[in-house]
């Protein structure tokens, strides 16, 4: 099957068929890539690269001779984590501009929803009532990012541009700090930003150091009566802590885009919550285009021995 200028691929997901999503034939416009679903594969030892999307467990046993393996998303967690892929398998993944302003849209649009009792005012149109609600200055609002990637800086961005008191959890600072923004670094970034929070948005990335962020401790830092967006990881969030604050009301409500467990069962007790937002982790997307150029390019880095432009700090996480 091998040709010298001819690189081959596999698509591994246990949940989507990439193939089709994402437009991942290329067929005659692409000769040198060949990307092919894992029952096409009649050499798997000249697969040399798989684009992914939560991979199952044993996904990878059939390659022997994989290089590089990347998400079609933004996040690398699940194959960071992947018992199956070796360490001397680069780790890359889409880096998709307009991923990061839908998820700033998510998150104003939550934020927003949160500050101006948007359910009340739902609850009064079914009930027929006009009644205005007193309306502060977005200033009043300190709404708190965790996180300044590509997604955290767009949601940052996009908030000060409303108006709100932003603040922000960082690992360093930023390059490009937004005037009127307060960015806390270091290792008590988060403490530090979260204090008398209204909202806190989760963009962090899933490694060890951030899993289960979301607790109890972190949620009796904020404002009585604050608000979560949750769309990082459902593995930040300790659902139980969860649950207690919103039983002791120090969290109004939450909105939740990721979970421990997609699609969430349907007798987890989160559907039934009406303090709760759920949506089916939708905040945000790759673009089908931007996947098929990023993993057509990684593909003929590989081939051509180029560096790896979309490759991942291991160590880092992300
Ligand atoms: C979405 O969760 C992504 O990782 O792109």
């Amino acid at each position: 099957m091998a040709t010298a200028a001819r690189i081959y691929g596999v698509l591994l997901s246990e949940t989507m068929d990439l193939k089709s999503y994402y437009a991942l034939d290329f067929g005659v416009d692409a000769p040198d890539v060949c990307l092919l679903n894992p029952d096409e594969v009649t050499h798997p030892e000249e697969i040399r690269f798989a684009a992914c999307w939560l991979p199952g467990p044993d996904a990878f046993v059939p390659y022997p001779n994989l290089e590089m393996a990347m998400s079609v998303g933004a996040g690398v967690d699940a194959l960071l984590n992947h018992a199956g892929l070796n360490d001397n398998v680069a780790i890359c993944r889409v880096r998709d501009p307009k991923q990061a302003d839908l998820m700033a849209g998510y998150a104003v649009h939550e934020v927003v929803h949160f500050e101006r009792e948007f359910t009340q005012m739902q609850r009064n149109q079914l009930a027929a009532t006009w009644a205005p609600l007193p309306i502060g200055a977005p200033s009043d609002l300190n709404v708190t990012v965790l996180g300044n990637g590509s997604m955290g800086a767009a949601i940052v961005r996009a908030l000060a541009a409303v108006g709100f008191s932003v603040f922000v959890a960082c690992r360093r600072s930023p390059h490009d700090p937004i005037d009127g923004v307060t960015y806390f670094t270091g290792d008590s970034s988060v403490t530090g930003a979260v204090a008398e929070a209204n909202v806190v948005i989760n963009t962090l990335p899933l490694t060890a150091h951030t899993e289960n962020v979301l607790n109890a401790d972190l949620f009796n830092r904020l404002a009585p009566g604050a608000w979560l967006v949750q769309i990082g990881r459902g593995e930040h969030l300790v659902e139980d802590d969860l649950i207690a604050a919103l039983e002791s009301g120090q969290l109004a409500g939450a909105t939740l885009d990721v979970f421990r467990q997609e699609p969430l069962p349907v007798d987890h007790a989160f559907w039934r919550d009406d303090r709760l937002r759920i949506t089916p982790h939708i905040a945000s997307d790759t673009m089908p285009h931007i996947v098929a150029a990023q993993v057509l390019q990684s593909a003929r880095e590989l081939l051509s021995g180029a560096p790896l432009s979309l490759s991942v700090n291991v160590a880092q996480g992300y």
